[in-house]
């Protein structure tokens, strides 16, 4: 273990820091099958070397149905039994559906992560959460369990394509925006340069902060019945402007949060000070736009799965790093953000 590891102890043994290729003293010589794509297996073929392994096709579409009952097939082709241990190497996609498949095959094996991308080292890896899209529907199956270890390596982000990191990075701005005592915030403000250009003790730093905000949020809620929703600062945005703009999910996360502060400010709960150091903290990583939303985005907002009637749910915040929960009625939202 090198001097910059951390061991994060939640319902996960995560460590933060240590190099990839160490998994193997995680295992304890049980049989071990590695999940993974088609991108980390050309990049890290020393990875698999020695193990069986099962390599998908990269992307959203990968979290299928499909997919778990292939893989389902090739498990009982290698006559995995139930101390077998399944080991996903990969991005969310392959941490989601590796979670999952592990967790109903012969009613549940033992499995880890290697989270390769920034997305799934601070978020997808980190709370249990693990399932698969049914059709036009993220995520709709799923369960809650969580791997016994993720190892977060930041070495691995430096192959990671610059679109997936600035998605990654914009829901790193989402901790900084949310957690309590404002530490994210001021070092990203100060240490913006070496985080963009992938540092690696600034980002052990950042990685190691992310998942303790998650990692105590999830711990006062582990089945997200209520309080761990603060998590989705700008996601009920990000979602439809994901989805009609066809951009990587961090990256609509934070049109989202830019939204979400105009209508606090509109309405009175934050200052436009506040609102003005979040911008700033933003365009210091590259986000400095605006979306505008159409009908075709409140078309999608009203279907989205936090409706309640015709009130939204949004979590908004009332100063930097105090999140909080507030109904919007569509029209309110409309008439807020003209
Ligand atoms: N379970 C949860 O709590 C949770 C939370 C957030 C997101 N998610 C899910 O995570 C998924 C998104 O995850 P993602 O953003 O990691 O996308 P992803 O898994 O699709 O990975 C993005 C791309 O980057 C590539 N990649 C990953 N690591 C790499 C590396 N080190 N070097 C080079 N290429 C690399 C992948 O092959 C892929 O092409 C979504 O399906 C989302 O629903 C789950």
């Amino acid at each position: 273990m090198n001097n910059n590891t951390h061991n994060y102890i939640s319902n996960s043994d995560i460590k933060i820091g240590l190099p990839a290729i160490e998994f193997k003293q995680l295992l304890n010589n049980r049989r071990t099958i590695i999940i993974s794509d088609e991108n980390l297996f050309c990049l890290y073929p020393q990875v698999f070397e020695g193990f069986d392994k099962i390599i998908l096709p990269s992307g959203e579409d990968t979290k299928s149905l499909k997919t778990v009952e292939l893989l389902i097939s090739e498990f009982v082709k290698l006559n995995l039994d139930r101390n077998s241990f399944i080991l996903g190497f990969g991005g969310g996609v392959i941490c989601d559906i590796t979670g999952f498949v592990a967790s109903v095959f012969m009613r549940g094996l033992n499995f880890g992560f290697i989270a390769s991308s920034l997305l799934a080292q601070i978020d997808a890896a980190i709370g249990g959460k693990n399932g698969v899209d049914f059709g036009n529907y993220k995520n709709y199956i799923g369960c809650f369990n969580n791997p016994e270890f993720v190892i977060c390596d930041p070495i691995l982000l430096k192959t990671l394509p610059d679109n997936e990191y600035k998605s990654g990075l914009g829901e790193v701005l989402k901790y900084a925006v949310i957690q309590s005592k404002n530490e994210l915030f001021n070092y990203l403000n100060q240490n913006a340069e070496q985080i963009l250009a992938k540092n690696q003790n600034s980002l052990n730093v950042v990685v190691n902060q992310c998942v303790k905000t998650k990692s105590d949020i999830v711990a006062k809620d582990p089945f997200d019945k209520g309080f761990r929703q603060i998590l989705n600062f700008g996601h009920s945005f990000g979602h439809c402007i994901e989805k009609i703009e066809n951009i990587p999910h961090g990256i609509a996360v934070v049109y989202g949060m830019r939204i979400a502060l105009k209508l606090a400010v509109k309405k009175g709960l934050l200052s436009s000070d506040s609102q003005n150091n979040t911008l700033k903290l933003f365009a210091k990583f590259g986000f400095t736009e605006d979306i505008i939303l159409s009908d075709e985005h409140f078309k999608i907002l009203a279907g989205d799965k936090k409706k309640n009637l015709d009130l939204i749910k949004l979590v908004i915040i009332t100063d930097i790093g105090k999140p909080e929960f507030v109904n919007f009625k569509i029209d309110e939202i409309k008439n807020l953000l003209k």
